[in-house]
C-alpha cells in the first residue's frame, strides 16, 4: 500500500472515528435531556391551559366553526389533535391531523360532569397517546368539552435526525477538505521520496551523477543533502578508482615495452657481441624498477585499505635517522650532496612502527636528493616539543611552487620540471609517507619555496615515563 493511500485511509478513518463518537454521544446524551425537556412542555402541563386558550376564543366565536383555523393552529404547534364538543357531548370541531384518531368519548362524558381528565391510551399503529379532557366553561357556565390527543412519539428522535443529519454532512465536507489535504501533504512527501529512489536506483546501476534537487529544511531535505554528498563521494571515488587503473597501467606498460624490445634484439641477433651484456643489465634495472613500482602500488593500497597495522613501539629515534643516513650516504656522495644531521645531546625514545617511519625518511631524503642540485645541502634534524619528537627534512634543492604544493601527496602526482639528468619518478613517494604518518596519529607538513628549497616536518609521540 502505499504512503498516500495509507495516509488517506488513516484520515478517513479519524473523521469516520469523530462523527460515530458524536453521534454515540448525542445518543447518551443530548437525547435524553432534551425528550426530558420536551416532556416540561408535554399535554399533561399544556392541558388545561390550552382549554382555557380554546375557552376564551369559544366567547368571542359565533359558531363553533369559526374556532376551527385556532384548533388547526394549536394542533401544529403542539403536535396534537384537538376536538371540541358542545355542552351535551356531541363533537362540533375537530383538528384535522392525524386523521385516524378518533376522540375517547368516556372521557367527555366525564368532562361534562365538571372532571379533567387524563389517560393513556393505545391507537390502532401500536402507539401510545395521552388524552387529555377538560370542561370548557365561560361565565362558570360549562358550555362543551375539550379534549386533546398526543401522540407519544420519540421526542429525542425530533432533535435527533438534524442533529444527525448536520454531522454527516460537517464529516462529508470535512473528509473532502481532508482528502484534498493529504492530496497536497503526501505530495510533498512522496515527491522527494520518489526522486531519491530513482538516484537510489541509478547508484545501484553504477551511476553516480545523479543529485536531488530539494530545497526544504525538513528532515527529507536533510536526507537529499547526504544522499548527494554520498552522491558526490562515489563519483569521486569512482573517477580515482579510473584514474588509478589508467596510471598503473602505463606505468607498467612502459618498461614492459622496453624489456620487451631488447629482449627481441637479443633474440635476432642484431647486438653485437659486446652489447648484449649491457643490454641484460638494462634489462635487469627495467625489471627491478618495475618490481618495485608494482611493490609501491601494493603497499599503497593496502595503506589506504587500512590492510598493514602499524607495529606501534618505543624506539630510538637518533639510531633509526643514523641507520638511515648509512643507508643513503653512497647516491648522496655520488650525486655530490650533503647529507647533515641536527641532533640533540638526549635520547629520543618514540612510539610508532621503526620500519615504517624509516621508510618515510627514505621518501623524504629520496626526494630531496632526487630535487637537490649538486653541491646542495639536505639536514635532517629533530627535537623535543612538548609530547612529541618533530622530525624535518630540510633541503635547498629546486622548490615546489605553490600551485603543486597541493597536489604532491596525491598518488601519481609528479613534477614534469625535473632536474637534468633525473629519471621520471612514479610519483607515489609521498603518497605513502603520508599513508604511513596518518596511521601514526599525526601530519606531515611541507613549507617550500622554488628556487629556494623544501622542508617536510611531522610529529611523532614521545614515549611517556
Ligand atoms: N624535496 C623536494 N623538492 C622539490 N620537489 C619535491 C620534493 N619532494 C617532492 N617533490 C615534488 O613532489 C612530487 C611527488 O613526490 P613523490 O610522491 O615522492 O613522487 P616522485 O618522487 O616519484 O616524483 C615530485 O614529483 C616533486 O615534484
Ligand atoms: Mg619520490
Amino acid at each position: 500500500m502505499s504512503y498516500r493511500t495509507k495516509l488517506i485511509l488513516s484520515f478517513l478513518l479519524v473523521i469516520l472515528l469523530t462523527i460515530l463518537i458524536t453521534l454515540l454521544i448525542q445518543r447518551a446524551v443530548i437525547e435524553p435531556k432534551w425528550t426530558q425537556f420536551l416532556t416540561n412542555f408535554s399535554l399533561e402541563r399544556r392541558g388545561p391551559e390550552l382549554a382555557s386558550i380554546v375557552a376564551q376564543n369559544i366567547q368571542r366565536a359565533r359558531r363553533w366553526y369559526e374556532l376551527r383555523p385556532l384548533l388547526e393552529q394549536l394542533s401544529m404547534f403542539y403536535r396534537v389533535k384537538v376536538f371540541l364538543t358542545d355542552a351535551n357531548g356531541d363533537l362540533q370541531v375537530q383538528s384535522r391531523y392525524p386523521e385516524e384518531i378518533q376522540p375517547v368519548q368516556a372521557e367527555i362524558d366525564k368532562a361534562l360532569e365538571g372532571i379533567t381528565s387524563s389517560i393513556e391510551i393505545s391507537l390502532s399503529n401500536g402507539q401510545k397517546a395521552d388524552v387529555v379532557t377538560s370542561p370548557v366553561y365561560v361565565n362558570n357556565k360549562l358550555i362543551g368539552t375539550i379534549q386533546i390527543v398526543q401522540e407519544r412519539t420519540n421526542l429525542g428522535g425530533v432533535l435527533s435526525f438534524p442533529l444527525t443529519s448536520s454531522l454527516l454532512i460537517g464529516g462529508g465536507i470535512a473528509a473532502f477538505f481532508s482528502l484534498f489535504l493529504v492530496y497536497l501533504v503526501s505530495r510533498q512527501v512522496t515527491l522527494p521520496i520518489k526522486k531519491m529512489k530513482q538516484m537510489a536506483l541509478k547508484f545501484s546501476q553504477g551511476d553516480f551523477t545523479a543529485r536531488v534537487e530539494l530545497s526544504s529544511r525538513d528532515e527529507l531535505g536533510e536526507l537529499a543533502q547526504v544522499l548527494n554528498d554520498m552522491a558526490r563521494k562515489l563519483e569521486e571515488t569512482e573517477r580515482i578508482r579510473k584514474e588509478l587503473l589508467a596510471n598503473i597501467s602505463h606505468e607498467l606498460r612502459t618498461p614492459l615495452t622496453t624489456v620487451q624490445g631488447y629482449i627481441e634484439a637479443l633474440m635476432d641477433g642484431v647486438l653485437p657481441e659486446a652489447k648484449r651484456e649491457e643490454s641484460l643489465k638494462l634489462v635487469l634495472e627495467e625489471v627491478k624498477k618495475t618490481e618495485s613500482l608494482v611493490n609501491s602500488i601494493l603497499e599503497l593500497s593496502r595503506l589506504e585499505a587500512g590492510a598493514i597495522k602499524m607495529e606501534l613501539c618505543p624506539f630510538d629515534l637518533k639510531n633509526l635517522i643514523h641507520w638511515i643516513k648509512d643507508k643513503l650516504d653512497l647516491p648522496y656522495q655520488r650525486k655530490g650532496v650533503n647529507l647533515e644531521l641536527q641532533l640533540p645531546e638526549e635520547k629520543i625514545i618514540v612510539l610508532g612502527d621503526p620500519d615504517r617511519v624509516g621508510e618515510v625518511l627514505e621518501i623524504f631524503l629520496d626526494n630531496s636528493l632526487r630535487y637537490t642540485e649538486k653541491g646542495g645541502i639536505v639536514r635532517v634534524s629533530c627535537f623535543k616539543k612538548g609530547n612529541e619528537a618533530i622530525i624535518s627534512v630540510k633541503d635547498n634543492g629546486i622548490g615546489i611552487s605553490p600551485d603543486e604544493l597541493p597536489r604532491i601527496f596525491d598518488r601519481f602526482y609528479r613534477s614534469t620540471k625535473i632536474p637534468r639528468g633525473e629519471k621520471l619518478g612514479a610519483g607515489l613517494g609521498l603518497a605513502i609517507a603520508k599513508e604511513i604518518i596518518e596511521a601514526h596519529g599525526s601530519k606531515i607538513q611541507v613549507e617550500s619555496a622554488p628556487g629556494e628549497g623544501s622542508c617536510f616536518t611531522f610529529g611523532l609521540k614521545l614515549e611517556r615515563g
